[in-house]
């Protein structure tokens, strides 16, 4: 059926044209197939009701001379037949529509979630690591899940390429999904009027290679972006929790005071003792419990998976500061 179907829709939607733009997500054949399919119909429906209509008006037109006879009373085959034909055809297009509906709403578990916040007059978009943009990034061939809400007013956001539209309702919480087919470049709009703004509440779709939105994403989640290394290492120093152990004013908190730990001695559980330098520091960063500082207890984790070279460096350009 599907591919009877996709007959019309194949040949117009691929690079967008007079009938459908351009069809850049893996649903949008589904819905493409619906629409057809329900427009052939009502076409073939047309066609044939004027076209009778108009043969019947010639055929049976007033003619001089020619006795009007009495119709004939009821013709039962005739009656079951625009009877039955019809009720085949709606349960058939509410088969295909109810199918595409529910693809259309049950996003896939593994997909990737993106928060849309509507707000007259542009949209946000917020990833899962937190970082806010206002074009939509997303990776090609990977479903995308989109959580929708509003600052204020309704807004829609309405994708014409992944035949996706959805409301962004204030106080709510709404869901739509899609998976982009290829890399490329989309035009996201509002399709709920919301005051003079309403037109040019636009946002910029891009489709990446997945290598290259992961490469995007590193980019984009680069807190240290702009900062010096003390201040970076300050951000992190508040954004990755090393406060809840480690004071920067000489407070003895569960874990040793970040203040004047450069270039101090310091003695060890084990009975070692050595002056803070760099090394040190990373290695209390990547493995804390080699060296265990006197007087406290090894309760720290290793941070080898959550910071990047980088990010050490700069908690460690941050602890010189702390004289
Ligand atoms: Cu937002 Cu129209």
């Amino acid at each position: 059926m599907n591919t009877l179907l996709n007959i019309g829709g194949g040949l117009l939607a691929n690079q967008g044209g007079f009938w459908l733009p351009q069809s850049a997500s893996t649903s949008a054949a589904e819905v493409d197939s619906v629409f057809n399919a329900i427009m052939f119909i009502a076409l073939f429906g047309f066609a044939l009701i004027v076209g009778l209509i108009v043969i019947f008006v010639a055929l049976y037109r007033h003619r001089e001379g020619v006795k009007v006879e009495k119709s004939p009373s009821n013709n039962v085959p005739l009656q079951v037949a625009w009877a039955v034909i019809p009720l085949v055809l709606v349960i058939g297009i509410f088969t295909i529509g109810f199918q595409a509906f529910m693809d259309l709403r049950i996003p896939p578990r593994t997909a990737y979630e993106v928060q849309v916040t509507g707000q007259s007059w542009k949209w946000a978009f917020t990833y899962p690591n937190g970082h806010v943009a206002e074009s939509l990034h997303v990776p090609a061939g990977r479903p995308v899940k989109l959580v929708l809400t509003s600052e204020d007013v309704i807004h829609s956001f309405f994708v014409p390429d992944f035949r996706m539209k959805m409301d962004a309702v204030p106080g709510r919480q709404s869901h739509a999904w899609f998976t982009a087919r290829e890399p490329g470049m989309h035009q996201a709009f509002c399709a709920e009027y919301c005051g003079v703004g309403h037109s040019d509440m636009l946002a910029d779709i891009v489709v990446h290679t997945p290598e290259g939105f992961d490469r995007w994403m590193e980019g984009a989640a680069d807190i240290l972006a702009g900062l010096s290394p003390e201040e970076g290492g300050a951000k992190l120093y508040t954004s990755r929790g090393c406060g809840q152990c480690h004071s920067t004013d000489g407070t003895k908190l569960i874990a040793p005071s970040f203040k004047g730990l450069f270039g101090a001695q310091r003695d060890f559980t084990d009975g070692g003792s050595l002056a803070v330098d760099d090394a040190y520091i990373r290695e209390s960063i990547l493995d804390p419990q080699v060296k265990i500082v006197a007087g406290f207890e090894p309760v720290m984790p290793s941070f080898r998976d959550r910071f990047k070279d980088r990010e050490i460096e700069a908690i460690i350009a941050y602890i010189k500061s702390l004289e």
